[in-house]
């Protein structure tokens, strides 16, 4: 069969408030411009993020209602911690109430003044919580993953020339070593198993530690069974276990592949360091078995996470993003290729190259989607990473939109919406216009950034 259809069916609904483009036009307005400002019953279809926002499994509302309150030693934290090691068998697991939790543990341990840390390409929050230490977050993805057109089958991966570069020259600035996967910020493009074990060997060889950003990493497992040479036969879960045997740690956002609503964990197989990020969690999150979290929330974790290795939901997942893609590429509108795992994202620089970077073609199409279609995006682009630790700005590397896909949440209908608000966005293009930036916070400005559009 040539249809995949979605591997679910629907039990309960949420309705969507359909809204004009008057009103949204107010909306706007009202949230300066920026998306993360609007309430989000004024939404139609949100892709604002696929973090947070996926629909919990029938069996996952049967585990909240199993989960245990108790203050120490919940089975809750036991059934948690069994089903992540099943996956990622880490001696220590570390209960987090999100990913930035897990991060601003980690690097208050090993960040600090002077201190370099690389990855393919850090996210918004591991960045802010490296920098916020002093010490500097370093990207160094492949030269593929800057160029939205290469089809390479792996552009999240790390290069390794630089890496080695980096570790040869400031080493002993360097604590640890990252690889996120999928690379989000890179366009939610995979990480090859090889390169996952060639970043490690290459810490290890220089004594580093090796951590995995795991926010993705089933859908990172299965682009590697469907692209890598060898990986095919194998069950996801297996190429899961590969992907973090390798490592010596990781953060991860169960808000993502685990589909659950709020969660995360870091884990390492290091004593000295589990200790020092267990006395953290307690200042900062709560006791080490509960970490921030209800006992109930991890019982949805640990059920989300045998469902989220199964190869037909994955399946379906990475297809939805191609689907949307191919028709976005048959209108002729710039997206990264191939398409992500989590999401698409569109190249706003190409699509309106009327508006230069430092008036953030990304901020006007996710507003011009907004405007037309009540959809909510995400810029990926020069209002995320523009702004520099010493208050100047310039243009991000690219300036991309991100339409995040919400996890077993919207059908086939609300896709083909989405590809209808664009075909009618690209027939006045040209009329779209920049903003400028009214007010900022000092880091993570895209949140509560205000815009104003020029004239
Ligand atoms: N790492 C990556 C790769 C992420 O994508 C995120 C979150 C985090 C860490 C932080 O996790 O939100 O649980 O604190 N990404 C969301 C997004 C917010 O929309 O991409 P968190």
């Amino acid at each position: 069969m040539r249809t995949i259809i979605e591997p679910f069916r629907i039990k309960s609904v949420e309705p969507i408030r359909m809204t004009t483009p008057d009103e949204r036009r107010a909306l706007l307005q009202a949230a300066s411009f920026n998306l993360f400002g609007l309430a989000s019953d004024d939404v139609m279809i949100d892709l604002l993020t696929d973090s947070g926002t996926s629909a919990m499994s029938a069996a996952q509302w049967g585990s909240v209602m199993r989960g245990d309150e108790s203050y120490a030693g919940s089975p809750s934290f036991y059934r948690f911690e069994k089903a992540v090691k099943n996956l990622m068998p880490f001696k220590h697991i570390i209960p987090t109430h999100q990913g930035r939790a897990a991060e601003a543990i980690l690097f208050s341990i090993v960040g600090g003044a002077g201190e370099q840390i690389p990855s393919n390409t850090h996210f918004d929050t591991t960045r802010g919580n490296i920098e916020a230490t002093g010490a500097t977050a370093v990207d160094l993805v492949i030269a593929e993953g800057h160029d939205p057109d290469s089809l390479h089958p792996f552009k999240g991966n790390i290069d390794l020339e630089r890496l080695e570069a980096l570790l040869a020259s400031a080493g002993e600035h360097v604590p640890m070593v990252m690889m996120t996967v999928t690379n989000n910020a890179g366009g939610g493009q995979p990480v090859s198993l090889e390169n996952l074990r060639a970043a490690s060997e290459l810490a290890h060889r220089y004594g580093k530690p090796f951590f995995i950003d795991g926010c993705r990493f089933a859908e990172n497992a299965w682009f590697i069974k469907c692209r890598e040479p060898a990986q095919g036969d194998r069950p996801v879960t297996d190429i899961v276990r590969d992907m973090f045997a390798v490592a010596d740690g990781m953060t991860m956002s169960a808000k993502k592949d685990a589909f659950a609503n709020i969660g995360g964990w870091l884990a390492m197989n290091d004593d000295v360091l589990a200790a020092a990020a267990r006395n953290r969690l307690i200042l900062t999150e709560g006791f080490p078995t509960y970490g921030g979290l209800a006992g109930r929330d991890l019982d949805a974790i640990a059920t989300g996470l045998e469902e989220i290795v199964d190869e037909q939901y994955l399946r379906y997942r990475v297809r939805t993003n191609e689907y949307i893609g191919d028709a976005l590429l048959a209108l002729g509108v710039p997206i990264v290729r191939p398409v992500g795992g989590h999401a698409v994202f569109v190249d706003a620089r190409r699509l309106l190259p009327h508006i230069p970077p430092l008036s953030y073609p990304g901020q006007s199409l996710a507003v011009a989607l907004y405007e037309r279609g009540g959809i909510r995006s995400c810029e990926i682009g020069t209002v995320m990473f523009g702004l520099q630790p010493d208050g100047t700005e310039k243009a991000a590397d690219m300036d991309l939109v991100r339409l995040a896909m919400p996890r077993r949440v919207y059908t086939q209908s609300h896709a083909d919406y989405l590809v209808e608000v664009f075909e009618e966005l690209v027939g006045v293009r040209e009329s779209l216009r920049g903003l400028r930036i009214v007010s900022q916070p000092p880091r993570l400005r895209h949140f509560t950034a205000k815009f104003e559009p020029l004239a």
